[in-house]
């Protein structure tokens, strides 16, 4: 455990979550035993391939699983999710918690003007009605949009960019603690990508949101976040820093997402994962990495690897050589 992290406040511990889905094929793991904190004013990033659980992390700590598929412990900004109330739950989504989706035209009402639905944003958060519509023009500076035809315009008249910085700018008006972005820049292209991913850090650095960052883009995740958990087949199975991970990543599927990189590839060829991961069901035994891992022995078919010494992050029977903390987990 770095004894540095554990100083800092922490704005959401996550301790071993489980989300089971009963399914006609058997119970989906879509999540399994993942423990991780969100320290304040961080941005974290979680990366993984399709139905590798990101999603289901995020709302499981948003409080919006069900109590019949969810088991385990997260705490937000003191609140226990899993036991409160649900006016508690809304309260906290209302007030502390936002959430940015990939999608910003889902969240937002198409036969509304920009200034209506931030109008009535204003409204759920409390502002008074004396006030909404200068604390809308303070959000706008804060997301770039400072032309006046934005707030008189519908969504489908905006760019998919200028869309996502509206959605961001209601997040805002909640002047959340934490920010919970799902994918918020797969939609879009490669520089509205990164002028989203910019506003984020710059919202980090001036309001010391805590950002939680899902995203498939190991790359983004490694160039923006201070720390990255890699998720695979519902299992945390790394999470560290950029450097910690680019240089000391244990996990072969780690190491095997920074070869499939274009920029991180260590080899001049990028090299892909061979196989798909496809979802866990009735938790079988083994790693669910081993058909797909150069490095899979005997052990690997038999038992799920044991959690790393400080039981936030979760081994490989046989973790890639190398590095000064090969026998210690990650820091979550
Ligand atoms: N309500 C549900 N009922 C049954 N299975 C579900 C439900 N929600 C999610 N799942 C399954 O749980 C697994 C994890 O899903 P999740 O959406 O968290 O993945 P993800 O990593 O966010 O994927 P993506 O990158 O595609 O968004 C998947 O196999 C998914 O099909
Ligand atoms: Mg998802």
């Amino acid at each position: 455990m770095n004894a540095q992290k554990v100083d800092i406040d922490t704005a959401v511990t996550v301790r071993d979550l489980s989300v089971n889905y009963p399914t006609d094929k058997g119970i989906l793991n879509a999540v399994s035993l993942v423990s991780l904190n969100i320290y304040s004013g961080e941005i974290l990033g979680i990366v993984g391939e399709s139905g590798s659980g990101k999603t289901t992390v995020a709302q499981g700590i948003l409080g919006l699983l069900e109590n019949d598929v969810i088991s385990g412990e997260i705490d937000v900004i003191g609140t226990n999710v899993l036991k409160a109330k649900g006016s508690v739950m809304r309260k906290l989504r209302r007030n502390y918690v936002a959430t940015i989706l990939q999608d910003p035209l889902g969240s937002l009402n198409p036969v509304r003007t920009i200034r209506s639905q931030l109008r009535e944003s204003a409204a759920a958060t409390g502002t008074p009605r004396g006030k909404r519509d200068e604390a809308i023009g303070e959000v706008l500076l804060d997301v770039g949009l400072t032309d006046s035809r934005v707030l008189r315009s519908y969504p489908h008249q905006l760019s998919g960019g200028m869309n996502q910085r509206v959605s961001i700018a209601m997040a805002l008006l909640k002047n959340p603690k934490i920010l919970i972005a799902d994918e918020p820049t797969s939609a879009l292209d490669v520089r509205t990508q990164a002028a989203i991913m910019k506003l984020l850090l710059d919202i980090r650095a001036r309001r010391g949101t805590s950002i939680m960052m899902v995203t498939h883009d190991l790359e983004l995740a490694l160039g923006s976040c201070d720390r990255v958990g890699v998720m695979y087949a519902g299992r945390l199975v790394e999470i560290g820093a950029p450097e910690h991970l680019r240089n000391n990543a244990k996990h072969p599927y780690t190491k095997a997402l920074l070869g499939a990189s274009p920029r991180f590839g260590q080899s001049e060829r990028v090299t892909p994962i061979p196989g798909r991961f496809t979802s866990v069901l009735n938790h079988p035994p083994g790693c669910p990495f081993r058909s797909r891992c150069a490095n899979a022995i005997e052990s690997c078919a038999e038992e799920f690897p044991p959690a790393s010494e400080d039981l936030t992050a979760y081994w490989c029977w046989k973790p890639v050589p190398g590095g000064e903390n090969s026998q210690q987990g990650a820091t979550a």
